[in-house]
């Protein structure tokens, strides 16, 4: 080709690009987000940016700590600057080193005092902006990133450790720039005790030999909080040629059953959205103490065993985890105040999965679910935490700002688009997002020109920029919003119905085909407390005291506690010490502390439990536990 010919062309792709004169930022045009600060790290990414992470770390079981260096290959942003600036929480630094391209030298830093919620600024001071610079550290055991279980806490009874560094956790176990703004690849090196395995949101090798010696590599761009790692006696076993399980032993094949259909999921998702980037997806089943449902850790998505029910009826949690390796992973938010765009688009993709692989009738019953959840929580919220794009998170913790606005209410807005635009073109917008967001970290203003530039302008006269604008800056739901409808719900509210009205006993009613989902609504939307006999009739008829289901213990203990149905009481014990997952047993913990003698009761189980349980959820437990403030007090 001649240099004329390609001027020319580079001159008409340089026109291309350029934006009109008013609508701000070019769809394809798209960079990280430095632009905006995140209040929740110490970092200085405009200065400097970490672009690749070694780590070389032994997980000391007995000790409850992992060890060794952490070496961060920086890219100077700012040439002149002789600061590094690194986030770290309860971290034992024992020194410093740069490297200038030759050698390795002592560098000076220091450690500041800890702020609560942040922790505490790794301030190193360099002679020049060197390439790379290596702390030598160590954890303690209260990392608030780490759950270090005893051997009788796991199935088969071995120790096991986990990580969960979302939102800013990931600074209590390696010291980096702890933001979402800030992508690196990164190289491990692990060493543990010979008979357990460790595994991180990496390349890990089904055939890897259990030797107590490890290696990964993740050669994607990740951000601090999708930094993961867990040691543990875990087996492999796969669902599909890029896809399994690993869990402990006994719980393998229940697990590799329960999601057999993952394989599926991918196809669905990579059908709407673009290919799978991430090699392999494979989930890791964690022990029940494990605080969430699931945590979208690359490649390997850490899961709760409680959705192991023996029907695959909540493997949407699957379809969650998964669609994160679009929303979020790929494209995540730069910083938490705008954690929407990574959960919202999540559980709108999440929906599609369900949709496509189980049929409209589950997708549409799992939304009623959701967003009747949400307008409940609606109820008690501040208006100021009720918008989607909130204000900067600056003294606020950010595991405190996630709720259900975000995930439901983003999903919902999505859905809102969806019917505005149409299937078709609302698909094809969604992939263009992430396809030229990949691997970067954007923000509810990009997204909203992003979307103006790229659907309202393109398709006039469906959705105006007015509607657009109360979803994402007013509190509540919009009127434009449609609420989801489920014939099959309809159906369990009649039954409901009259069995309340007495015109048919609970053994009589026509339940055989009902699921989860079913069981959930009819528990949900019963009165605030029914009585003795009610409670007793349900009982008898569907054994609801002692469910091995999960979610249907979580809506069921708490109306025993609100019926003041006793029997339940060592169930509920039961349930609170079995698991750790914070969405399924805080409704029992909240109902409980609602009296006197349930908060003994409920503060009894808790310390027979804490043990067990992760910091997340121990941290909950105590805050809804703590006695009422005085003038809460009734006279
Ligand atoms: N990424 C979240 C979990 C998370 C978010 C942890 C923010 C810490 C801070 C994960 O993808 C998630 O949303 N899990 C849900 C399950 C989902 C089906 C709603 C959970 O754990 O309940
Ligand atoms: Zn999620």
């Amino acid at each position: 080709m001649s240099r004329l010919l390609i001027a020319v062309l580079m001159a008409l792709a340089l026109a291309a690009c350029k934006p009109d004169a008013e609508t701000a930022a070019p769809a394809a045009n798209v960079v990280d987000s430095t632009d905006v600060p995140d209040p929740n790290s110490y970092a200085q990414p405009n200065r400097v940016r970490i672009e690749h992470l070694v780590l070389d770390l032994q997980a000391d079981m007995a000790a409850r700590t992992l060890a060794g260096s952490a070496e961060l290959h920086l890219k100077w942003q700012d040439d002149k600057a002789r600061e590094l600036v690194l986030d770290t929480r309860d971290l034992q630094i024992s020194g410093v080193e740069g490297f200038d391209g030759k050698s390795w030298k002592a560098l000076s830093y220091r450690l500041d005092a800890a702020d609560p919620i942040l922790g505490s600024a790794l301030r190193i001071k360099l002679p020049s902006a060197l390439p790379r610079v290596r702390i030598a550290y160590s954890t303690v055991p209260e990392a608030s990133g780490l759950q270090w279980l005893t051997p009788e806490m796991t199935a088969s009874k071995q120790p096991f450790m986990f990580s969960q560094s979302q939102a800013i956790h990931a600074r209590s176990w390696v010291p980096l720039q702890d933001t979402p703004g800030v992508r690196f690849t990164y190289d491990a090196r692990i060493r543990t005790d010979a008979s357990l395995m460790a595994l991180m949101s990496a390349d890990n090798d089904p055939k890897a030999v259990r030797d107590g010696d490890y290696r990964f590599s993740m050669p994607q761009k990740i951000p601090s909080y999708l930094l993961a790692i867990a040691v543990g006696d875990v087996v492999f076993k796969p669902i599909s040629a890029r896809s399994g399980v690993w869990a402990e032993p006994s719980v393998a094949e229940a697990a590799a059953t329960e999601f057999a259909d993952t394989e599926k999921m991918i196809q669905v998702a990579e059908k709407l959205y673009g290919p799978y980037q991430w090699g392999r997806y494979d989930m890791l089943i964690l022990p029940a103490s494990f605080p969430f449902g699931g945590m979208e850790n690359p490649r390997l998505s850490f899961i709760t065993p409680t959705v192991i029910v023996g029907d695959k009826s909540l493997t949407s949690l699957i379809a969650h985890e998964l669609a994160h390796s679009w929303s979020g992973n790929l494209v995540t938010n730069s910083s938490w105040k705008d954690i929407w765009l990574n959960e919202g688009f999540t559980s709108y993709v999440e929906n599609r999965i369900v949709e496509q692989l189980y049929g409209r009738e589950l997708a549409d019953m799992e939304n009623v679910i959701s967003q009747s959840g949400l307008l409940e929580e609606l109820k008690s919220m501040p208006t100021a935490d009720q918008v989607l794009a909130l204000p900067p998170l600056a003294g606020r913790d950010p595991d405190g700002a996630l709720t259900d606005v975000a995930y439901i209410k983003g999903q919902w807005f999505l859905m809102f688009l969806e019917q505005r635009f149409g299937r078709d073109t609302f698909d094809a917008f969604l992939r263009h997002w992430f396809t030229t967001h990949a691997f970067t970290s954007s923000h509810s203003g990009e997204f909203e020109r992003f979307l103006t530039v790229e659907l309202l302008e393109k398709h006039p006269g469906k959705a105006s920029i007015g509607e657009i604008r109360e979803w994402l800056h007013s509190p509540g739901i919009p009127s434009s919003a449609k609420p989801a409808v489920s014939a099959r719900f309809d159906a369990i509210d009649k039954a409901q119905a009259q069995w309340l009205a007495g015109d048919v006993p609970a053994s009589g009613l026509a339940s055989t085909a009902w699921g989860t989902q079913e069981w959930v609504r009819f528990l949900e939307r019963m009165p605030a407390s029914l009585s003795a006999a009610q409670m007793a009739e349900l009982d008898d008829a569907f054994r609801f005291t002692g469910t091995p289901n999960p979610e249907i213990a979580q809506r069921w203990y708490p109306l025993t506690v609100r019926s003041n149905y006793l029997a339940a009481r060592p169930s509920i014990e039961k349930f609170l010490t079995a698991i750790g997952r914070r969405k399924l047993i805080m409704p029992t913990y909240a109902e409980l502390a609602k009296t006197e003698d349930g908060r003994s009761f409920a503060e009894a189980v808790f310390k027979k439990a804490r043990p067990g349980y992760h910091p997340i959820t121990s941290g909950s437990v105590t805050e809804t536990l703590k006695a009422p403030e005085p003038d809460a007090v009734q006279p």
